[in-house]
């Protein structure tokens, strides 16, 4: 048996932006709140997303996502939107903003004033309800797909690093204009183009019934892999940052079949005080994880070679491959060269195993598997 849904309006394509009134209207938002963080106003970016608002449309923004984002964020910006008597949810940035945009449509119309019980671990899922107001979605990179999924991640009071996830919360269109991503850094359009490989190469090895998915991650995997490198070296390449885009849609379009190993690691290490990047770490965990997979997607690896364009069709092939690309493009070797300490790993191994896509990596991990996998991607400080 396989579930497949398919998911949200999408609008595609340079001048995309020009569609959100249509967006807005049909998802019946009159009074929104834009949530987006610091980087995207200093971009310029905000003023451009209010400049298409249809005039006179009553409007607040949220300005201070942070860049892993909190329960304490999520409190302020559902403040701003009460305040605001909002009724529906604009998020315009990376998968912050948009994650948090979530969490506000969520919190706003929500009995529990903690988020913890709608956290998929708590078995939240069954707690979100259509009260949910309407997300409209405006992805200012390319990599988490939020625009197009189900989850928000938030770092709970408490320090732990959940997903919120819900048919109720995924945005009712996504309007991905891929001129929004031509400012974006060299180092940040490595980031968080990883991240949609990362999602691809996942959800395609997650052992689970779903062809249709898999055909979706292989071609994101072969748009991404391909165009990254150029989207990276010219950030005005236009066709690179569209077909970075569409991988970053394809990329969680996709993973609605599950991740993996990559990111129950990156998500307990996300929740680390210094903050590291959701893409850079899935990056550099990635061929650590590929290699300790090895045994269990054998029969799996020549359609990823075949995607790659790689000749060698092995798991150390490819991990080979991902190393060097990482620092082709920018990216750290491991996980010291980002400021994580080897007497952080322990405790990010054990929260691994709570993750949810701890359940559909293809090999079963135990909590010392994850150590010694975190140890092996944790090069130089002698662990
Ligand atoms: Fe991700």
């Amino acid at each position: 048996m396989a579930l497949m849904v398919f998911l949200n309006r999408v609008q595609f394509g340079e001048g995309a932006l020009a569609e959100l009134p249509a967006e807005l209207a049909l998802a019946g938002i009159l009074r929104p709140l834009v949530v987006t963080d610091p980087g995207v106003v200093a971009a310029g970016l905000l003023d451009r997303l209010l400049a298409v608002l249809p005039a006179g449309m009553a409007h607040a923004v949220f300005a201070a996502t942070p860049p892993n984002p909190t329960e304490r964020a999520v409190r302020s910006a559902t403040q701003a939107f009460r305040a605001h008597r909002a009724d529906g949810v604009i998020g315009l940035g990376g998968g912050s903003p948009l994650d948090l945009a979530k969490a506000v449509a969520l919190a706003a119309t929500h009995p529990s004033e903690a988020l913890a019980p709608y956290a998929v671990v708590e078995g939240g899922l069954s707690r979100i309800t259509g009260a949910a107001v309407p997300v409209v979605a405006v992805p200012t990179t390319a990599g988490t797909g939020s625009e197009v999924s189900r989850g928000a991640l938030i770092v709970l009071d408490d320090g732990r690093k959940v997903s919120i996830g819900s048919p109720y919360l995924i945005p009712r269109a996504a309007v991905c204009d891929p001129s929004l991503t031509l400012g974006l850094p060299p180092r940040l359009t490595a980031a968080t183009g990883m991240d949609a490989i990362a999602h691809c190469i996942e959800t395609f090895c997650a052992p689970r019934e779903n062809p249709v998915a898999d055909a979706i991650a292989l071609d994101g995997l072969r748009r991404g892999w391909r165009a990254l490198p150029d989207a990276v070296a010219d950030g005005a390449n236009r066709a690179a940052r569209a077909a970075m885009m569409l991988a970053s849609v394809e990329g969680a379009l996709a993973f609605q079949k599950g991740l993996g190993a990559v990111h129950a690691l990156s998500h307990a290490l996300g929740a680390l005080p210094v903050s590291p990047h959701h893409g850079t770490l899935n990056a550099v965990l990635l061929p650590h994880v590929l290699r300790f997979n090895a045994p269990a997607i054998a029969a799996l690896v020549p359609r990823l070679a075949d995607a790659m364009e790689i000749a060698d069709a092995s798991v150390e092939a490819l991990a080979q491959a991902i190393g060097t690309r990482n620092a082709a493009i920018g990216l750290p070797s491991g996980l010291a060269a980002m400021g994580i300490e080897s007497a952080q790993l322990p405790a990010a191994a054990a929260a691994a195993m709570r993750d949810h896509h701890h359940l559909t990596n293809p090999r079963r991990a135990t909590e010392d598997d994850y150590l010694r996998l975190l140890r092996d991607a944790h090069p130089g400080q002698g662990a």
